[in-house]
Order: C-alpha cells, then sequence, then structure tokens
C-alpha cells in the first residue's frame, strides 16, 4: 500500500484519442485506489469531459483573458470540465521557449482558478552529463514554489510534480527505478517540510508496462506521466493495473 494514492497519467500530445477509445464508456473512470486522469488535445478535452474520465489540459496561460491569439486561460479550462493541468512540460519549455517564472506564473493562475497543476520538471542528457541535474531541478521547482507557497496547503495539496528527464523522453530509454528514486527523494527534501508527505511526485520518460512495476516499488515514486504507451490502451491499462 503506497502512503499517496498512486497518480497514473495519460499524456496524448498531438495526436487523436487511442483506436478503441469510447468516451462514453472510458476504462479509465474513477475508483478510490489510483487516481487516472487523460490528457488529450485541446478538440478532445470537450468529448473526453463528458465521459466519466478525469481530464486534464496539456496546457493553460496564465492571464484571465486579453488578446492571446490560440491561447486559452485556466479559468476556461476549468469551467469546460478539466480539473489538471500541465505546466512546464519539457516539449513546452523546448518548443515554445516557456521560462520558470512564466511557468511559476501558471502554476499560480491554475491553482487560484480550481485546477491542480501538474509541474513538469526534468534535466537534459547534456545537463545531466555536465552532472547539473540536481542543480537544474532545485531551479526549476524553486522557481515555482516560491511563487505558490502560501497557497500550498497540507490538508489540500494542490500541486503534483512530475520528474520527466528530458533524455528519457519519447525514446524508450528510460531512467533506471535507482536513479529515479533519488531524484524523486532528492525532490521530495526540497518541498516545503509540512507538505513533503503530501505531494504526489511521479514520473515521466518511456514508461510502460515492462518497467512500470520496478519503478513504483519505489518509496518516492507516486505515479507516472506515460505518453507513447497511453497511446495504447491495454498497455495503459496495465501499467494501471500494476500501481493498484
Ligand atoms: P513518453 O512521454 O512516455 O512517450 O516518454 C512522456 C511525456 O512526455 O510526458
Amino acid at each position: 500500500m503506497k502512503p499517496r494514492t498512486p497518480f497514473i497519467a495519460a499524456n496524448w500530445k498531438m495526436h487523436s484519442a487511442p483506436a478503441g477509445w469510447d468516451s462514453e464508456h472510458s476504462p479509465f473512470h474513477p475508483q478510490p485506489e489510483v487516481d487516472v486522469v487523460v490528457f488529450p488535445s485541446m478538440l478532445d478535452l470537450p468529448s473526453c469531459t463528458t465521459s466519466d474520465c478525469t481530464v486534464g489540459a496539456q496546457y493553460g496561460r496564465p492571464e484571465k483573458d486579453g488578446a492571446f491569439t490560440g491561447d486559452v486561460s485556466m479559468a476556461m479550462l476549468q469551467a469546460h470540465g478539466s480539473q489538471y493541468v500541465l505546466c512546464g512540460h519539457s516539449e513546452r519549455r523546448q518548443h515554445h521557449h516557456e521560462s520558470d517564472e512564466y511557468i511559476a506564473e501558471q502554476v499560480s493562475a491554475a491553482i487560484d482558478a480550481g485546477l491542480t497543476p501538474i509541474l513538469c520538471i526534468g534535466e537534459t542528457a547534456d545537463e545531466r552529463e555536465l552532472r547539473q541535474a540536481e542543480e537544474v531541478i532545485q531551479r526549476q521547482l524553486q522557481t515555482v514554489i516560491n511563487v505558490i507557497s502560501s497557497k500550498l496547503k497540507a490538508e489540500n495539496c494542490f500541486l503534483i510534480v512530475a520528474y520527466e528527464p528530458v533524455w528519457a523522453i519519447g525514446n524508450g530509454k528510460t531512467a533506471s527505478a535507482k536513479d529515479a528514486q533519488d531524484m524523486h527523494a532528492f525532490i521530495r527534501s526540497l518541498l516545503p517540510p509540512a507538505l513533503r508527505a503530501h505531494i504526489r511526485i511521479i514520473y515521466g520518460g518511456s514508461v510502460k508496462p515492462t518497467n512500470a512495476a520496478a519503478l513504483i516499488a519505489e518509496p518516492d515514486i507516486d505515479g507516472f506521466l506515460v505518453g507513447a504507451s497511453s497511446l495504447h490502451l491495454e498497455e495503459f491499462q496495465a501499467i494501471i493495473n500494476g500501481a493498484l
């Protein structure tokens, strides 16, 4: 029995809903032992929110409204049924040049709008090679914590951290369970003491049924953010089953 309820998220990125997905009868309806959340594309969000699964958005803009062509606000996401939002995914840091400061604004706005943010942090291959991984993680996390610490309460923890080493995303390379556990323990040690036992820290980066069991067995790994494997419903279900 894990000390925190496992959290397993499907990040469909810019892919259509997986083959066999039936939003009327999603296999991922809420259950007490595990939180399962689907992050579809913006266009698939409405059909997924009318199903019985819990959904989140892959992105939201911090401002409440305004002249931001193409964007949606956190409040809009919340009003249309999202309960979670990804903030700072490495693909957005890279392709949309999102800074730590901008991501902190997003996380703060998400909490204000009643969403639970999933803050994604992770080092690149070069940073790991140069032994800067911990420094990068600390900077990415601390910039956000500084902005939102007054909003976080132990009894109602509106934050999930996703450790996603950039070098492990989308390429089949996973951090070993030990390396991931070491980084998760380090991340936990950086959290405000009153929140350490409550905040869920999930792992992302080529999670699949064959490596999920070893990862989830680690004490500080509270679940997964799954990309490629979540596009195959049986694989994703096997990952969920392994966390039960
Ligand atoms: P992956 O993606 O599982 O395909 O590596 C994870 C992610 O980007 O969140």
